[in-house]
C-alpha cells in the first residue's frame, strides 16, 4: 500500500490530542480503540484510508519490531489461515515534539458495513447468521492453533471488528454471498516457538505510570490470554451484545454457539455456555474498562494541571455500556 508519510506528519503536528476533532488538518474520527484512535484524514493522499494512530512506542527498535509483527500477523491471517483482511500498510516517524508516532493504515471500509453497525438493522435470524459466519472464521484460527500450538494466533472476534463485504443497509440480510473481513489487526497477538511476539508492556504505556503495577496484575494477564481461548472469545462476542444495547440477543446467541460447538465445532470440546456466565463476564469486563479509562482521564488531568507536561494520548469520549 502506498503511504504518504509527509501528510501523516503534517496531520500529527497539527493535532491536539485532547481535542482531536479540532486538528489543523481536518480529520474524521472513524472509531476509538482501547489503544488507538482511527482517523480518516482529509488530505488528497489519505482519502479512503483509515489511519490508526498509536503513540505508545518509545524507541525505534520497539516500533520496527511492532511493524514486523503487524505485517506478519496480517499475512498469517490472510495467507495461512484464510481470513480476509483489508489492504494494509504501516508508517512511523518522529513527531515535532520528539516522540514516535505510528500509524496502521487500512483501506477505509464503508461505515455501514462494520458489523456492529449492521447489527442494529438486523432481525434475530440475520444476527444468528452473522454470528455463525464469525464462528466459522474463528474456527480457522482455532484449527490453526490446534495444529501449530507453538505458533498460536490470538484474535478478538468481537462483532465490531468485522466488516461485511457488500452489505446493503436497505436490505439488511446475510446471504450466501456475505463475506467477512477482519480489520482489528493492530493488536497482533501471535506466538513464535510458543513465545508471545508482542511486548505486552506496550499496552500499558497509555496507562498512568503510578498504576501500572495494578493494571499489569489484573488486566494484562486476563486480556492477553483470553484471545487464544475459543470459549472465552465466544463469550466475549456474546457479552458485547449488552454493550451494543441488544440484550435480547444474548439468549439466542448462547443457543447458537452451543449448537455450533455441539456439531460443526465439536472437535474443540467447548463446554456449553450459560447466560449467567455471559452476564458476570460482561459486568467484570465493563468494570475493568470503565476504571481503566477513568484512571487515564485522571492522569491526563495530572499532566495538565500538576505536572505541566504534554499528554500525548487520545482518550475516547464517554462510551455507553
Ligand atoms: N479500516 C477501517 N475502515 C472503517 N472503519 C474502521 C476501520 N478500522 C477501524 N474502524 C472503526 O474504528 C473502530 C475501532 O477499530 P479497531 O481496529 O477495531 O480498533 P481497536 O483494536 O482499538 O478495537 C471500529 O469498530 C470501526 O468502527
Ligand atoms: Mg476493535
Amino acid at each position: 500500500m502506498n503511504i504518504d508519510v509527509e501528510s501523516l506528519k503534517r496531520f500529527e503536528d497539527g493535532l491536539d490530542p485532547e481535542h482531536p476533532e479540532r486538528s489543523a488538518i481536518p480529520a474524521r474520527i472513524l472509531g476509538y480503540g482501547e489503544i488507538s484512535t482511527i482517523f480518516e484524514i482529509d488530505a488528497e493522499s489519505t482519502k479512503g484510508t483509515a489511519c490508526k494512530r498509536m503513540s505508545i512506542f518509545s524507541t525505534e527498535q520497539e516500533v520496527s519490531e511492532y511493524e514486523s509483527i503487524y505485517n506478519g500477523y496480517n499475512t498469517l491471517l490472510q495467507k495461512e489461515i484464510g481470513i480476509g483482511v483489508p489492504d494494509y500498510g504501516f508508517a512511523w516517524f518522529f513527531a515535532a515534539k520528539g516522540n514516535i508516532v505510528a500509524f496502521d493504515i487500512q483501506t477505509k471500509l464503508a461505515p455501514e458495513s462494520i458489523a456492529h453497525r449492521a447489527l442494529h438493522l438486523m432481525d434475530t435470524e440475520n444476527v444468528r447468521a452473522l454470528f455463525l459466519l464469525i464462528l466459522r472464521q474463528l474456527t480457522k484460527v482455532w484449527e490453526f492453533n490446534r495444529l501449530h500450538p507453538d505458533r498460536a494466533v490470538g484474535i478478538d472476534g468481537q462483532i465490531s471488528n468485522w466488516s461485511l463485504a457488500g452489505f446493503n443497509p436497505a436490505d439488511p440480510k446475510i446471504g450466501p454471498d456475505s463475506k467477512l473481513l477482519y480489520f482489528d489487526t493492530s493488536t497482533p497477538l501471535m506466538k513464535e516457538g510458543g513465545v508471545e511476539q508482542l511486548e505486552p508492556e506496550l499496552f500499558l504505556r497509555s496507562a498512568p505510570s503510578f498504576l501500572r503495577w495494578l493494571i499489569r496484575w489484573f488486566f494484562l494477564r486476563g486480556v492477553m490470554t483470553r484471545y487464544y481461548d475459543a470459549r472465552l472469545v465466544t463469550i466475549d462476542i456474546i457479552a458485547n451484545l449488552y454493550k451494543e444495547q441488544r440484550p435480547e440477543l444474548v439468549e439466542p446467541m448462547v443457543d447458537t454457539a452451543n449448537s455450533y460447538f455441539a456439531g460443526e465445532g465439536a472437535r474443540f470440546r467447548i463446554e456449553p455456555l450459560t447466560i449467567k456466565e455471559i452476564e458476570s463476564y460482561y459486568n467484570e469486563d465493563s468494570r475493568i474498562w470503565i476504571v481503566f479509562l477513568a484512571l487515564r482521564r485522571f492522569d491526563r488531568w495530572l499532566h495538565k494541571h500538576i505536572l505541566h507536561k504534554p499528554y500525548i494520548y487520545i482518550l475516547p469520549g464517554n462510551i455507553k455500556r
